[in-house]
């Protein structure tokens, strides 16, 4: 059953109230969350240098669907769904890897690289049995900002045109984009909606009261210049670093690093945040992905250039991330899943002053705009 769309009113938007408590816990609201933006959102799944060799692979997952992202023969980087056309077997069930030919478990149906099937043990006889009708069913695949994105929707419109200059502007903080390699991945488990995570993620305005690793972070920010916008489907955050600091993430600071020390996020709609700490030579990705309307994986993944060692520096800033501020915004968000089922709350109301208010909920109420139009599309 589709949702009344009456229960956040412009009126209520127009006075700075955030999306219903319900949002965040209600089954009915997960369901439509999950068929209307999940399934038709582009997904992080690699960078492209994960599948810089023929047949190196990744696979990914979205609610119970699977998908398997292969690089073929002929360079091209190919995605397809994560199943076995013979009786519908998972066919590759691990996260990374490389392979020549992808082999069925059950009945060892054989499949190329590019989708294709090689082989079905026992068919050369089989009555109008034709391999060509039999690949992998592909997935679509879009390489932005050297990320390779995949999408459950064959209607999907290209990240590039749904995010216009999104792109330029990470190069501009990211100038070696292209050179990147993975230098770790963890996936954190959080009791909480995954909107609650995002949220947490995008304003500043808890930063000078949720703890001590938050006022390390501020200690590290030039606020006075720090800027929030929003460009329709992604959005960015950006402060340069402060010029007094003389530490970071308990590490002196020694001189100007590769990047531009600026801190730096950059958010694509539903759940992809690519960021840098000011000083770490280092880019973050932070990816929210919903399990259930009260849970979500969170993944932590690192990327570093390629040929250069990492600094003392940027390990204590991966460290930091891991082990300090990461839990600390958890915790919040843990509470805060807690505190939406609450008799006692019906939504949140927007802090926003003007434009340049550098610690304002502008991004939460643009988030939400973007959800509610999602969700009720
Ligand atoms: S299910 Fe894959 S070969 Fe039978
Ligand atoms: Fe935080």
């Amino acid at each position: 059953m589709a949702l009344a769309k009456s229960d956040w009113s412009a009126a209520d938007q127009q006075a700075g109230f955030g999306l219903p408590a319900r949002y965040y816990y209600d089954g009915a609201v997960f369901d439509q969350e999950k068929r209307n933006v999940f399934l038709k959102s582009w997904h992080l799944v690699a960078h492209v240098n994960e599948l810089r060799d023929c047949g190196s692979y990744v696979t990914f997952e979205v609610f119970d669907q699977s998908v398997l992202v292969v690089r073929g023969r002929d360079g091209e980087i190919r995605a397809f769904h994560n199943v076995c056309q013979h009786r519908g077997n998972r066919l590759v069930g691990t996260r990374c890897g490389k392979v020549n030919l992808l082999t069925c478990a059950y009945h060892a149906w054989t499949y190329s690289i590019d989708g294709t099937l090689k082989a079905a043990p026992h068919t050369e006889r089989l009555a109008g049995f034709d391999k060509a009708e039999h690949g992998l069913r592909g997935v679509s695949v879009n390489i932005f900002a050297a990320f390779v994105f995949i999408n459950l929707d064959p209607q999907a419109m290209p990240i590039a045109a749904m995010a216009p200059g999104a792109e330029a502007m990470i190069r501009r903080y990211v100038p070696d984009l292209d050179r990147l390699v993975s230098i770790e991945v963890s996936d954190v488990a959080v009791p909480a909606n995954w909107k609650v995570i995002q949220e947490n993620s995008i304003e500043g305005y808890h930063f000078d009261f949720a703890g001590p690793a938050h006022a390390q972070l501020v200690s590290l920010i030039d606020f006075q210049h720090y800027s929030l916008r929003p460009h329709g489907n992604w959005w960015t955050y950006i402060g340069p670093p402060r010029s007094d600091a003389t530490h970071a993430y308990g590490v002196p600071l020694q001189g100007a690093t590769w990047q531009t020390d600026s801190f730096f996020n950059f958010g694509l709609w539903p759940n992809t945040t690519l960021y840098v700490f000011p000083y770490a030579d280092v880019l973050g990705t932070f990816i929210m992905t919903p399990t259930g309307p009260e849970e979500s994986t969170l993944r932590f993944a690192y990327y570093g250039a390629e040929g250069r060692a990492l600094p003392d520096l940027t390990r204590a800033c991966i460290h930091w991330m891991n082990g300090v501020l990461g839990p600390e915004d958890i915790r919040l968000n843990e509470s805060t899943q807690k505190g939406l089922r609450s008799m006692g709350f019906e939504r949140g109301r927007y802090v926003i002053g003007d434009e340049s208010d550098s610690r304002g909920e502008h991004l939460v109420r643009h988030f939400h705009k973007l959800c509610y139009d999602a969700i009720h599309a």
